[in-house]
């Protein structure tokens, strides 16, 4: 598809930045001055924990939908901002644990080592953000030259599974209504879909653009060494 619309110029590029910057911290500002205003409700630990376990998912997904995105509209400049999202995904995932871990347990390593090997939900949640610090330790340009950019993509292609994780860990924390996890569940499943379908349409078309091997139609001869 052709670009809908000019690319950025550097200013505008840093200034959408910057724009997007602070929109991604607003549900952390409002936690902040919820938590200051005393209005996060009976439980604001657990509001605080849901609201970042929310935002942790929602940017990740977010993250997910950029390609998708670029290839639909033709704006390639949307690359741009994707490490940004993928980071932020992270900054929430982090603060939901530091919610988890000060304000949940009182930083009780017995009861924190007993939940994540005992209580499935857990497990998953912290695999998945273990599973998140390599890619925002490597999300930067020394890392893709490092790594050189096939085996980075290959690591990055572990945000569907740690996507995948997220959606599970929400499922099994919720008892009954399963309305909300189902929702992500769809949103991904959407993702990954859309992204197998891509790949499949590349691979044929690369196998359509290569050219056929010619049927080998002389004698063959084999070459003995003199010494044999
Ligand atoms: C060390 C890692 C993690 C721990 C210990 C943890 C723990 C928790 C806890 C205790 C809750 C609240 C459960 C309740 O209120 O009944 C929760 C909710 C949640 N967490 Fe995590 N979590 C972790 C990582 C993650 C990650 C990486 C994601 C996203 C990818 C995530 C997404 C969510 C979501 C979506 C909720 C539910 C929010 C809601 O009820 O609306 N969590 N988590």
């Amino acid at each position: 598809m052709t670009t809908m619309l000019h690319a950025p110029t550097r200013t505008q590029l840093a200034g959408l930045k910057a724009a997007l910057f602070l929109l991604c911290l607003v549900p952390a500002v409002r936690l902040v001055l919820g938590w200051q205003a005393d209005t996060l409700g009976a439980n604001p630990i657990e509001t605080i924990t849901r609201a970042s376990g929310d935002w942790t998912l929602r940017f990740l997904l977010i993250t997910l939908c950029v390609t998708p995105l670029r290839r639909l509209t033709g704006l390639n400049w949307l690359l741009r901002l994707r490490r940004m999202l993928g980071l932020f995904a992270y900054a929430y995932g982090c603060a939901h644990f530091m919610t988890y871990l000060w304000l949940d347990q009182f930083f009780d390593w017995m009861a924190i080592a007993h939940d994540i090997l005992k209580r499935p939900f857990i497990t998953v949640g912290f695999a998945a953000l273990v599973l998140m610090t390599p890619l925002a330790l490597t999300s930067n340009a020394f890392s893709i030259r490092k790594l050189g950019g096939r085996r980075w993509q290959a690591l990055h292609r572990s945000v569907y599974g740690i996507a995948i994780l997220g959606v599970v860990h929400f499922w099994w924390l919720v008892k009954a209504d399963v309305r909300e996890p189902m929702l992500y569940a769809f949103a991904l499943a959407w993702l990954l879909i859309v992204r197998a379908w891509w790949r499949e349409v590349e691979r044929r078309r690369q196998l359509a653009a290569s050219p056929p091997v010619p049927a080998f139609k002389g004698k063959v001869i084999r070459i003995v060494p003199a010494d044999k």
